[in-house]
């Protein structure tokens, strides 16, 4: 099985085939559902580089299914992101099966970036549960006006809707649905799902800051799940902060239990005058060689809202 994306797609099929292991059957339709630009197998490890994006999502190596994760590795997975110019990342999941290799992160320095919770839920229980109280329009593509609610919500800069867009959204394609709440003008909440096969990934959700508790992320969950649900899959995943607490509160209010967590540590950051890899302007010489999997700028598609409307709470 091919990870779906643009750029320099490798084959990874010893990484990520579908696995009888309900956790890294997870693992890999999460990988999948946030394509890297680059990635590559190495003994089970998966490596993930998007150049253009700081995100450890996009920048991460996922550990190996649990038992192969050796610690002899954590030099050919750290050269890999040297070379590239990325400071290294590893994400290492689930955390409790692989705590030699954890640990040996810690004795080398590496920093704990995330402690995250992996959540699934079935899409019934969502569409059964609480409504929300307000319309969501559900889009096909990452539209101007998505992109702008998304960086309302989440209180993020144009910049960086636009290179999330560029390098990430467009090459999601037609697995992914954009639910809008509110209107283009007056949006109040956001949320992404990505449908694979019978799972739907559900990434930025975000109610903007002054229509928090009133019931619109209940609302672009089910809305999700209505629409996830008609493209055939059966249930859904995210990842959340283990601090996040009102997330966290919503999520268990719609159903998610937990399946496992992870964790993301990140390598010293090379010492200051060295060569070569603080990353972002290196990064950003290799945006312009990669080719995005949309034609075009995702920014000027155009789609039209499917019409899913929620009931008033
Ligand atoms: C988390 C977030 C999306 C919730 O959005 P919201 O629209 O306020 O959520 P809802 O109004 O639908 O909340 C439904 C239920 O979730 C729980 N909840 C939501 N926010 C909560 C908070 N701050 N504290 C405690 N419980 C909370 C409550 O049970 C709430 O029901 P109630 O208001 O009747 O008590 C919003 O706080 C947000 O955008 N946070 C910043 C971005 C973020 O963290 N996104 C999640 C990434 S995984």
């Amino acid at each position: 099985m091919l990870i779906a994306c643009g750029g320099r797609m490798r084959h990874d099929a010893a990484v990520l085939t579908d696995d009888t292991d309900p956790i890294r059957a997870v693992e890999i339709a999460s990988a999948r559902a946030w394509p890297a630009a680059e990635t590559s197998g190495h003994a089970g490890w998966l490596l993930r580089a998007t150049p253009g994006i700081d995100r450890a999502r996009s920048n991460s190596a996922l550990t190996p299914p649990a038992g192969r994760a050796r610690t002899d590795d954590l030099d050919a997975v750290t050269a890999w992101y040297e070379a590239r110019g990325i400071r290294p990342r590893i994400m290492v999941s689930p955390l409790d099966r692989h705590p030699h290799v954890d640990a040996e992160l810690e004795r080398r320095g590496w920093a704990v970036q995330w402690d995250v919770d992996l959540l699934v839920a079935s899409l019934d229980d969502l569409v059964r549960g609480p409504a929300g109280a307000t319309a969501v329009a559900l889009w096909h593509a990452p539209t101007h006006p998505w992109l702008q609610a998304w960086a309302a919500c989440e209180a993020r800069t144009q910049d960086d809707v636009a290179a999330q867009a560029r390098h990430v959204l467009g090459r999601l394609g037609s697995r992914a649905l954009y639910a809008l709440a509110g209107t283009p003008d007056a949006p109040t909440g956001v949320g992404i799902g990505v449908v694979d096969g019978s799972w739907c990934g559900i990434f930025a959700m975000a109610t903007a800051p002054g229509a928090r508790r009133q019931g619109v992320a209940s609302a672009v969950l089910r809305a999700l799940a209505q629409g996830a649900r008609q493209r055939g899959a059966v249930a859904a995943y995210l990842q959340v902060t283990t601090t996040n607490a009102a997330a966290q509160t919503l999520y268990a209010r719609h159903g998610f239990t937990r399946s496992h967590g992870y964790r993301t540590r990140v390598a010293p950051a090379p010492p200051s005058g060295s060569a070569p890899t603080s990353g972002l302007s290196r990064i950003s010489s290799h945006v312009s060689q990669i080719p995005s999997a949309n034609s075009g700028n995702p920014i000027a598609v155009r789609a039209t809202p499917s019409a899913v409307t929620e009931p008033a709470r």
